[in-house]
């Protein structure tokens, strides 16, 4: 596992290096979903720290590009936008994501396609790209423009169409599940939910007397890989700060102590929703490296050639870069290869 996500690492480096056409996707997480299902709310979960702006109404209003990155020490974040600055105190990284957002989309509800991109890395993530969305809605609000609803769904629409990206639908468990737009926008993509996981958000505050169990059952509508219920932390835990660590204590209680979700609490909750993506990640994994690996190859010949026309390389930077990105690609595809061939060391045991 280990081997397979640190090669898609490189692979990103690879691709961040300017001026080489490297026409890969790369498995993605995006999240989609109504205003305020609870998005912004699974997503910090899942990369386990406290960076999003949430709330009722609407808050994230740019695409948020999270690119984590496993290192084995120290910890901090840093912009695409301002890479000269790191970010090791995450409320930071919270606030700056609230400043570039009104910088660019205004103050008052205004929503604009242009991501902001975030790099975390830190010894607690693994390697994964996930991508925060604006909520779908049904009305223009502020100063948002009349066609504001259908520019939201098509941007959510250019996220989760790209066959790469596994789509977490994230449909608020106190609305009918017929009435999920998470779904609903999923199927349009992924009609046969090949790339689709469904969670289930806020189960503690469904009405009294009501539970999701026939959904999270699959007894209602029908997923590949089913659906996984969540409780994530409510407004006043998050004005006061309550930890992930300890909200996650909280959600596993919830889970053990309810009548209906009891038989199934070791298949529900953030710990096993962030289990099910990494199995998600690594099967999908290994069914596109064959194409990924194909496509390097591609690249390098091409590459070979125009080096060939143009004779060895001179001074200068961009030749000095191309040269660069030559041995980055190479070398990603030696340790492709050797994955490939199972002799990643951390597969032996
Ligand atoms: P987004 O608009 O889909 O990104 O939703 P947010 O993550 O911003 O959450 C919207 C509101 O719902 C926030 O006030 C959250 O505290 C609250 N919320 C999210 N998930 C849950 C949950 O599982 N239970 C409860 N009680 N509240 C939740
Ligand atoms: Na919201
Ligand atoms: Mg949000």
């Amino acid at each position: 596992m280990e081997g397979l996500l640190s090669i898609v690492n490189q692979l990103q480096k690879v691709i961040s290096l300017s001026n080489v056409r490297v026409s890969i996707s790369l498995p993605q997480i995006v999240v989609v979903g109504a205003q305020s299902a609870g998005k912004s709310s699974v997503l910090e979960c899942i990369v386990g720290k406290d960076f999003l702006p949430r709330g009722s109404g609407i808050v994230t209003r740019r695409p948020l590009i999270i690119q984590c990155h496993h290192t084995e020490e120290g910890e901090y974040a840093v912009f695409h936008h301002c890479q000269d600055r790191l970010f090791d105190d995450f409320n930071e990284v919270r606030k700056e994501i609230e400043r570039d957002t009104i910088k660019e989309a205004g103050n008052n509800k205004g929503v604009v396609s242009q991501p902001i991109i975030l790099e975390i890395h830190s010894p607690q993530v693994i390697d994964l790209t996930l991508v925060d969305l604006p909520g779908l809605t049904k009305n223009p609000v502020g100063d948002q423009p009349k066609n504001i609803v259908s520019m939201i769904e098509e941007m959510a629409l250019e996220y989760i169409k790209a066959e790469h990206a596994l789509i977490l639908a994230i449909s608020p468990g106190n609305n009918d599940i017929a009435n999920s737009d998470a779904l609903k926008i999923a199927r349009d993509v992924d009609p046969k939910g090949e790339r689709t996981l469904s969670v289930i958000t806020k189960l503690d505050i469904m009405d009294k007397g009501t539970s999701a169990i026939n959904i999270l059952l699959g007894e209602e509508y029908s997923l590949k890989f089913g659906h996984i219920g969540v409780v994530c932390r409510n407004q006043e835990d998050i004005k006061n700060n309550v930890p992930i660590a300890d909200h996650l204590e909280k959600e596993a209680d919830f889970f053990r102590n309810h009548p209906d979700y009891q038989e199934i609490q070791d298949q529900t909750g953030i710990p096993f929703l962030t289990k099910k993506l990494q199995e998600i990640l690594f099967d999908h994994l290994q069914k596109t490296l064959p194409s990924i690996k194909a496509g390097i190859d591609r690249q390098l010949r091409e590459r070979e050639v125009e080096a060939k026309i143009y004779g060895e390389p001179v001074k200068g930077n961009r030749d000095l870069e191309r040269n660069i990105i030559l041995k980055v690609i190479r070398e990603f595809s030696r340790n492709l290869e050797e994955v490939l061939e199972g002799k990643d060391s951390s597969e032996n045991n």
